[in-house]
Formats: C-alpha cells, structure tokens, sequence
C-alpha cells in the first residue's frame, strides 16, 4: 500500500461533463469522460482520504471505498458541493462544468418548424462552482483545473487569482491523446511562487503525482 500521506483527511472532488437540458430529449454538454476526476478519487483513497465524488453523467464504476453523488446540471453540482464542502479539508474541481445553460427548458420536445431555417438559443451564465469555494470563509484547500486550448498558462494564472485557488492543474485539450475523454493526460500544476510539470502518463499515475503535491501544499499551508 502506498504511504498514507492523505491519511484523516476529508476530500471533496467534482468529475466529469454537466448537462443542461433544453428540453426533455436534448441538452448541451462537453467532451469529459470523467477519468481524470475518477482517477483522482480512486487515487486519493488509496492514500488514505476519505473522499466523496460528485459527479456529473459518466459510465465509469465507482472507485472502492469512495463515496459518489450523481449530478446532472451544473446547477445540481453547484447544490451538491456547497451542501458538503464545509466539511472538507480538500476540494478539487476537475468537473468539465457548462459555463452557460439554456434561459429556458421547454416543458415539450421543441418541434422543427417548415418555416424557419435558423433557431436562436438564449444561454444564461451558471454559477462558478469552484469559484464559491474559493470565496468562502474558512476554506478548504482548494484545486482547480484549467482546460485551454491557447495561452494555456496566462489562463491557468488568471483562474488561480480570480477564482482564490491554492493550486491549479493546467492541460493542453488542443494536443491529440490527451485531455478529453483520453487515457492519458499531462499537466502543468501552478501555486503562488512555483509550478511543476507532469509530464504525459495515463490518468491514475498522473493522478498520484497531483496528489504528492497537493499533500505536500497542504501541509505547508495549514503549517503554524
Ligand atoms: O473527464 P476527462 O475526459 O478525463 O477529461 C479531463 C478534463 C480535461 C475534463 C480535466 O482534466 C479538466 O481540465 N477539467 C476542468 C475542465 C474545465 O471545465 O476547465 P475550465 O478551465 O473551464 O474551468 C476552470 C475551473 O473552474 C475548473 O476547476 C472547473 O471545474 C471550474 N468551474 C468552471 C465553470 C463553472 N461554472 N464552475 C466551476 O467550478
């Protein structure tokens, strides 16, 4: 067994796409798969956390000894991590969460019409999950991931300050076999004054060497 460098304490972790619903049959969503947030919970187990997992619609089993609550909406993701994280000493948001949601969900299947060629949908802004954390009185430690497809370092640095992170996990969705819905990934992990690259490996390996890091930051930032 691997040592318990996460041993007593509580993480909280959100994984995997939202879907906001335009009606009952449709809905706008995004490329995660939910592996790299599964691989984080199975991970953080191992080391010894007690960790709960919100996740949004995936078909991955459940890694042992991890407790999972089912989201659809970024909404209910929202609902789902304020209600839990007070009593956490970790959140990591690795969820791909839908920044904006359709203004309505039409009760009926929206029909096709013979008299119109274009259709117009009005999106409204969700809340910033990660971002409420990070405001909160007495917060946990608290990671988030950044997804970029240019500039991914600005970006990256940008979130960390905006959204009052400790620790943001930068990847390169634009580069083939990685990122999405991948096996593999690569990161490029950022704090306040330092970075450390994680160089291409499958979900799980890179997974460990997050948490090593985000054991070690924690540490050094609940230090007297
Ligand atoms: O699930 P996989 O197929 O394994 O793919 C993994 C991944 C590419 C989805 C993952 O590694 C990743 O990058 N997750 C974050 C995706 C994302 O939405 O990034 P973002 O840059 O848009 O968001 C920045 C941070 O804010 C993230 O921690 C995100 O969870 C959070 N956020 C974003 C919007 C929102 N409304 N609420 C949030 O909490």
């Amino acid at each position: 067994a691997p040592a318990q460098t996460l041993a007593g304490l509580r993480l909280l972790l959100t994984a995997g796409p939202t879907r906001e619903a335009l009606d009952p049959v449709r809905y706008i969503s995004n490329h995660s798969s939910g592996k790299m947030g599964f691989a984080l919970a199975r991970a953080a187990a191992e080391l010894g956390a007690e960790v709960t997992l919100v996740s949004g619609p995936v078909t991955l089993t459940t890694p042992p000894g991890v407790t999972r609550v089912d989201v659809e909406s970024a909404e209910q993701m929202h609902a789902a991590v304020m209600e839990r994280v007070r009593q956490h000493d970790i959140f990591i948001g690795c969820a791909a969460v839908a920044d904006y949601r359709p203004a309505q969900i039409s009760a009926q299947k929206i029909k096709k019409t013979a008299d119109n060629d274009e259709m117009v949908l009005q999106l409204v802004k969700n809340p910033d999950i990660i971002a409420a954390v990070g405001a909160l009185a007495n917060k946990p430690f608290t990671v988030g991931f950044a997804a970029e497809t240019v500039d991914v370092e600005q970006y990256a640095l940008d979130k960390l300050h905006r959204k009052r992170l400790d620790m943001i996990a930068a990847n390169d969705v634009s580069r083939a076999g990685q990122g999405f819905n991948a096996d593999d990934n690569a990161l490029t992990v950022y704090w306040q004054g330092d970075r450390r690259e994680l160089p291409l490996s499958d979900k799980l390996s890179l997974a460990r060497h997050l948490l090593d890091l985000v054991a070690d930051r924690y540490r050094s930032s609940r230090a007297p």
